[in-house]
């Protein structure tokens, strides 16, 4: 048996993990499961809702719960990462400030993410420092602590020899899109994908090999990569703002029909026609708060009064997705997952020191990529300017160097202008003052 925690236990995901972990004791078993947060009391709301969901499958798993590294992490084999620097209320600003600039306002993609990525940066190297000081000595880290791409580069280069795994759900859930769109089920699909961690292109989808693609490119033209029983999609993509962004795909698919786009493509390739349909006053994260956030509490409250868990914290691809890879890391399975790791000749076109996402098969002792080969041209310039944004600005961080700050900004794709970068970031400076290290 397994002792797992999870960072970021306050998070509002956390219900939703839980279950689909105790979906799979049989796969992998559990003695224990402590839930650490550096917010003790929120955490501790969401705990309740945890325990409830536990309690239906098993009453021999111990819990704890804890703001202490130590008891947190002394002798665990997994660690679940999931860690939001700022909460909702900073993702808020993340999206509303670039749009106050005329600039795509977005949680991971564009000025947003960058600003995620500065406050996130650190505190995901003293998690990893604390697993390393206390957890087992082959404890691996799986993490979906955003901005991935980025987070990735920064343990990356100033962690090298961290066990963790990065990874996301959007490839998987762009899959199960696709799967309701044939008509099969999501594990039938093998799929070849090629770039970086919200920046990636499908070039293969088959079932029971035949190839799908040209079926799949049909019916993105007409509606998106969406079915119309959105009801196929889960919870949380049945927001309106998930359907807006899959029905987008159809404009990428109209401009590139090559290949079938990671859905946040879109807001490199659009990024004038995202913040004319952007509402400015009312993005993502009042939707999440509104919405995720509220039902969770509300859940908690009424359960402690009546002892009913009203909500059943339905498992979506988000769930499953971190177990079924921590099954194949746990047993060895070698199973073939979408995740990320450091190309070193992967994408032989493309930095050895790039953190791309692509096929591997998950062992003990990490992924294992596939040979992709060389990529066009223009995937290739895409990704390099990417790439280059988010290296400089994890350079900009470790050196505490404004300038690189300034062309990390200037060389994201969502930006237009040197001036309006600037403009953005000193905006940016001032609303994380309490969380980014001075520039
Ligand atoms: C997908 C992405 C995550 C992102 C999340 C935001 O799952 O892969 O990286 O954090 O969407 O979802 P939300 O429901 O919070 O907007
Ligand atoms: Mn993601």
């Amino acid at each position: 048996t397994y002792k797992l925690a999870v960072a970021g236990g306050g998070s509002t995901y956390t219900p939703g993990i839980i279950r689909s972990l105790m979906d799979r004791l049989e796969d992998l078993p559990l003695s224990e499961i402590r839930f650490y947060d550096i917010d003790g009391e929120r955490q501790s709301k969401v705990v309740v809702a945890a325990k409830a969901v536990i309690a239906e499958y098993t009453d021999t798993i111990q819990v704890v719960e804890t703001t202490d590294p130590k008891t947190a992490f002394e002798d665990v084999d997994f660690v679940f990462a999931q860690m939001r620097v700022g909460k909702y209320a900073m993702r808020e600003l993340d999206e509303k400030i670039p749009l106050s600039h005329n600039v795509v306002g977005q949680e991971t993609c564009g000025p947003g993410g960058l600003a995620y990525g500065l406050r996130t940066i650190f505190p995901m190297v003293e998690l990893v420092d604390y697993v390393d000081q206390y957890a087992k000595k082959n404890a691996w880290i799986v993490n979906y602590s955003n901005p991935a791409s980025i987070v990735a580069e920064g343990v990356r280069k100033l962690r090298p020899n961290a066990r963790i795994l990065n990874i996301c759900d959007m490839p998987v859930a762009t899959m199960r899109n696709m799967a309701a769109i044939l008509g099969v089920n999501r594990e039938d699909l093998v799929v070849d994908y090629f770039g970086l961690n919200h920046f990636g292109w499908f070039t293969k989808v088959e079932v029971n090999g035949v190839d799908r693609l040209s079926e799949l490119r049909e019916h993105v033209y007409q509606h998106g990569l969406l079915t119309e029983d959105v009801s196929k999609i889960d919870y949380r993509h049945a927001d309106s703002s998930w359907i807006k962004t899959f029905k987008n795909i159809k404009l990428i698919m109209d401009h590139f029909p090559e290949y079938l786009p990671n859905p946040y493509l879109q807001y490199y390739l659009f990024p004038d026609y995202i913040v004319e349909t952007s509402n400015k006053e009312y993005t993502r994260a009042n939707e999440v708060m509104d919405g995720r956030e509220k039902t969770l509490f509300e859940t908690v409250r009424k359960y402690e009064e009546t002892g009913i868990l009203e909500d059943a914290f339905a498992v979506g691809v988000h769930g499953t997705f971190i177990v079924d890879v921590t099954i194949s890391l746990a047993q060895n399975l070698g199973r073939r997952y979408l995740v990320m790791l450091e190309n070193n000749g992967t994408i032989p076109n493309l930095p050895a020191d790039a953190m791309i996402e692509v096929p591997a098969l998950i062992t003990s002792n990490g992924p294992i990529p596939e040979y992709v080969g060389e990529i066009p041209y223009f995937y290739k310039a895409m990704i390099d300017q990417q790439l280059a944004s988010e290296k400089i600005l994890v350079e900009a961080i470790t050196e505490g160097s404004y300038i690189k700050a300034l062309q990390a900004f200037t060389l994201n794709k969502t930006i237009p202008s040197a001036k309006v970068a600037k403009a953005v970031l000193d905006d940016l400076i001032e609303a994380n003052k309490e969380y980014w290290p001075t520039l």
